[in-house]
């Protein structure tokens, strides 16, 4: 009797898991453009976002710093040296690492730098050298509160909505220098009547305490999703090898609507019958509904298990059937949807 029940709730717990992929398997794949249409146009400028709505993306991913007179900029870097030409604007206000913290200077000084293709932080080269030219410092740093003005306007105009994907970047650091990127962010999209977990809005963070406070202390409705890293990346105190558990991703479903791994915590790699290696981590997500949507699919940076960014899509949509992808390259995303429309 007893091995009877155990069986039964076996089998009711898989056709769940396997209720849950189905479901995911038929929803809508998201194509998020990661920093724009970074492929193309250098990142987090309003020329990327908008060829990425050109292009066709679902979401912009955006991500957000704030300046040291409490402005939410978008940038990925806590510094500007990989991306802007700030060394020739304001020689001699490095910090003592020889850096530029965006927390030193204030928004009216932001604005006076112009952006440029990200440049290595060691040699100063590009970092994707076939992208746009480097040289070209024509782009200016955009606020969050700019960029969704664009992005509206965008949507008026041509009768599209295109979703906003905002992580906030290391807020722990902002907090030690007291400033609170987390209600700052809900407070502007309240503003810009972002409230609702049906708006089209996710927020993101690798900081796990973060994504609770803005679900419990703040009681945001927005929806909120994990990024998961690894421990060794020091980005958080937030320990990614439990969040990756069956045990964390429980936890995971009590503050979060998903998560966002990295690719190489999703597949390893292909077996010797062309399957690909899927982790536990997808499991672990299902069994708890979570959205996966994994971070960064890069035509020209692929993993080496494949031979063409076409290959590494229909993997994950197709054999893995996640629910989206963040990726600098959302046009070519966006074609492998349509014409494999079964994904
Ligand atoms: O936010 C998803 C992905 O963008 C995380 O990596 O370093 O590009 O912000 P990163
Ligand atoms: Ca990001």
């Amino acid at each position: 009797m007893n091995v009877m029940f155990k069986l039964s709730k076996i089998m009711l717990l898989t056709m769940f898991v396997f209720s849950i992929y189905f479901q995911h398997a038929n929803a809508k794949k998201l194509v998020i453009a990661h920093r724009g249409a970074s492929g193309y146009i250098p990142e987090h400028t309003f020329s990327g976002a908008v060829m990425a709505y050109a292009l066709g993306a679902d979401y912009l991913e955006l991500d957000v710093v704030m300046t040291k007179d409490g402005h939410l900029i978008v940038m990925h870097d806590l510094t500007l040296d990989a991306t802007t030409n700030v060394e020739d604007v304001f020689p001699g206000r490095k910090n003592k690492k020889a850096k530029y913290n965006v927390i030193d200077l204030n928004l009216n000084e932001i604005k006076l730098l112009k952006v440029h293709e990200r440049s290595s932080r060691q040699t100063k080269d590009a970092s994707f050298p076939s992208r746009f030219p480097i040289e070209a410092q024509i782009f200016e740093v955009p606020t969050l509160d700019e960029m969704i003005l664009l992005v509206k306007g965008l949507s008026k105009s041509f009768g599209r909505n295109m979703g906003l994907y905002i992580e906030l970047k290391a807020p722990e650091i902002h907090r030690k220098h007291k400033l609170d990127p987390a209600k700052t962010l809900l407070n502007l999209l309240k503003h810009h009547g972002y409230q609702d977990a049906s708006d089209p809005i996710f927020i993101q963070s690798f900081d796990s305490e973060t994504l609770k406070s803005l679900r419990f202390e703040h009681k945001t409705r927005l929806r909120l999703i994990q990024l998961i890293g690894e421990n060794q990346w020091r980005l958080s105190a937030t320990d990614f090898t439990y969040l990756k558990s069956k045990n964390g991703m429980k936890e995971v479903s009590q503050y979060a609507d998903g998560i966002g791994p990295w690719m190489n915590q999703v597949v390893t790699g292909i077996d010797f019958s062309g399957k690909a290696q899927i982790t536990d981590l997808i499991e672990n997500a299902r069994r708890h509904d979570l959205l996966i949507h994994p971070y960064t699919f890069r035509a020209d940076r692929l993993p080496s298990y494949v031979s063409s960014f076409e290959e590494l899509l229909n993997i994950f949509f197709n054999e893995v059937q996640i629910d989206g992808i963040f990726t600098d390259f959302p046009d070519l995303a966006v074609d492998y949807i349509k014409n494999n429309p079964r994904n």
